[in-house]
């Protein structure tokens, strides 16, 4: 599948960190974006946009065609200063009611915002969580479907632990730090967003969402210390002192006022966690950081690890609950896939319905394999996926049969986790709607990718087996696996 059959997408807020990694994630998926921007020297890969509208959310007589041919408009438009002007209400507010506006003048279907966890709670006390819950009301309101992510705190936000760290030698916690926070990777969150482009399953929701690994404050600046292999120097300011220096700063500066509240809820709420999403670590994010990359580079580098989400790994420091609340989504997302269809063969039959989830299936497992099997031998990259699968109660085994042609692989499965949810929507099976679909989208998400199931447990078999077979690439093995003597003498 190309650009031409994938919705167009307008991604706003491209030249910050969320649409930067929004964007990024659109681009590499083959979706055709126009990115909307003030400057387009600050888009990180300005050549590979399709459009760049040049544009000031907050001047709505600049914005005249933005929204033309185009299918989803992505915002994550806000001001993070401590710039007395332009005001957040100027930014977060009016300046995405403008693209709203743009948006349903002209005929966009999909209208996606991001903003803040616990944003209800949270728009008594601060002024930011105010201003976005008032457009994501609006946004619900527009008659365009709509998805509205509510996140927690971002890698970019925990990158500034690291940077006191390393500048100052210590870190200064807004309360003692104890609150806990899963916190989400650009790229993590740019996955989820293409997936809800795609699936219709997620139109008009409002989700919270967080990162793979949840903390508590206290323990990311460990973290950021033990990053950089120091020593940890970590300070408290009480909810009161950052109270009054909200009030002390209000009558000057209305965004260093309003950044101060947010700091305070954050200080004083217990949980800021959200729907756990993705696969990133913080813990290599910050190894990153300390090698001197900087943040966008330190997510880019990332690759999966097997010990994302495994209890014993991430309690190194003291993660804590990963493995269950991530278990729980994973199986939210299940049942979700189930319910999805049912609506549809509700709707328009069984056929139809079927049809419909496989027209979907390509670019969903495009999302979700490219980042295990891009760049590395398939049984490598299988092996990488295993505690997901694992989430799901799943018991997955990798045997390489990769030859001197072929990279491939086989994947068992012990454990059909659809079983029960088939039998519950009245399917004879669950392969119609899960394996079979997707096994047939592989030619179409990965042209070199070749996939067949060779025997169900659905159908009485002790085991699922499904083998996917490439050509082998030869320079890739001698790079990453010895020299081509060793890799034949292996063979031999
Ligand atoms: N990062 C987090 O942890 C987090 C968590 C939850 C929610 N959020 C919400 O998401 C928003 C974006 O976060 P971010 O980390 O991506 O922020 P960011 O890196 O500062 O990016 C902000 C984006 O908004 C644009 N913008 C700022 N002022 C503007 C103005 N006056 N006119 C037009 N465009 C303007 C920027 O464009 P220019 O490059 O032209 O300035 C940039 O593209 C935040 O404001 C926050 O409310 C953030």
């Amino acid at each position: 599948m190309n650009h031409r059959d994938l919705p167009r997408v307008l991604v706003a807020g491209g030249t910050g960190y969320i649409g930067g990694g929004v964007l990024e994630v659109l681009q590499q998926q083959g979706f055709w974006v126009r990115a909307l921007c003030r400057a387009p020297h600050r888009l990180q890969e300005p050549s590979r946009c399709n459009d760049i509208f040049v544009g000031h959310a907050t001047r709505p007589e600049t914005l005249k065609g933005l929204c033309q041919g185009i299918d989803v408009v992505f915002s994550s438009i806000g001001t993070r200063s401590f710039r007395r002007k332009p005001t957040l209400w100027e930014v977060d507010y009016q300046g995405n009611l403008n693209l709203l506006e743009a948006a349903k003048r002209e005929g966009v279907k999909h209208f996606i915002f991001v903003s803040v966890v616990r944003g209800a709670e949270m728009e008594r006390l601060s002024p930011i969580a105010e201003a976005r819950e008032k457009v994501a009301q609006a946004v619900k309101e527009s008659g365009m479907d709509y998805t509205i992510f509510a996140p927690t705190g971002f890698f970019n936000d925990m990158a500034e632990f690291f940077f006191a760290a390393q500048k100052r030698g210590a870190i200064r916690l807004f309360g003692e730090g104890l609150g806990k926070i899963n916190p989400l990777s650009a790229l993590d969150f740019g996955e989820e967003v293409a997936r809800v482009i795609l699936a219709s399953e997620w139109r008009n929701t409002v989700r919270e969402v967080g990162g793979c690994e949840t903390f508590t404050h206290r323990q990311i600046a460990e973290l950021a210390f033990q990053a950089l292999d120091q020593e940890p120097q970590i300070h408290s300011l009480s909810p009161w002192a950052v109270s009054l220096v909200a009030a002390l700063l209000r009558p000057f500066n209305y965004n260093a006022y309003a950044l101060f509240k947010f700091f305070e809820f954050v200080a004083r709420t217990p949980d800021v966690t959200g729907e756990a999403l993705g696969w990133r670590r913080l813990e290599d994010f910050l190894a990153n950081l300390a090698q001197g990359m900087s943040p966008i580079e330190a997510e880019r580098a990332l690759r999966p690890s097997p010990r994302a989400n495994q209890p014993e790994d991430s309690t190194s420091l003291g993660a804590v609950e990963a493995t269950s609340e991530v278990s729980q989504s994973a199986k939210a997302r299940l049942r979700a896939r189930f319910e999805h269809f049912a609506q549809l063969r509700a709707k328009y039959g069984t056929a139809q319905a079927i049809e419909m989830l496989r027209a979907s299936l390509p670019e969903r497992q495009k999302t979700l394999m490219n980042p295990f099997i891009a760049g590395v031998p398939l049984a490598e990259g299988f092996r990488r996926s295993i505690p997901i699968f694992e989430q799901l109660g799943m018991e997955m085994e990798v045997v390489d049969l990769s030859n001197q042609d072929k990279d491939a692989v086989l994947e068992i499965q012990r454990v059909c986790p659809y079983r029960e949810l088939a039998a519950e929507f009245g399917l004879s099976s669950p392969c119609q709607i899960t394996c079979d679909l997707e096994v047939e989208a592989i030619p179409q998400a990965f042209p070199d990718l070749k996939g067949r199931i060779l025997s169900k447990l659905a159908r009485g078999d002790c085991v699922c087996l499904f083998k996917y077979e490439r050509e082998s690439d030869r320079h890739h093995k001698e790079e990453n696996h010895g020299s081509t003597s060793d890799w034949q003498s292996q063979c031999a």
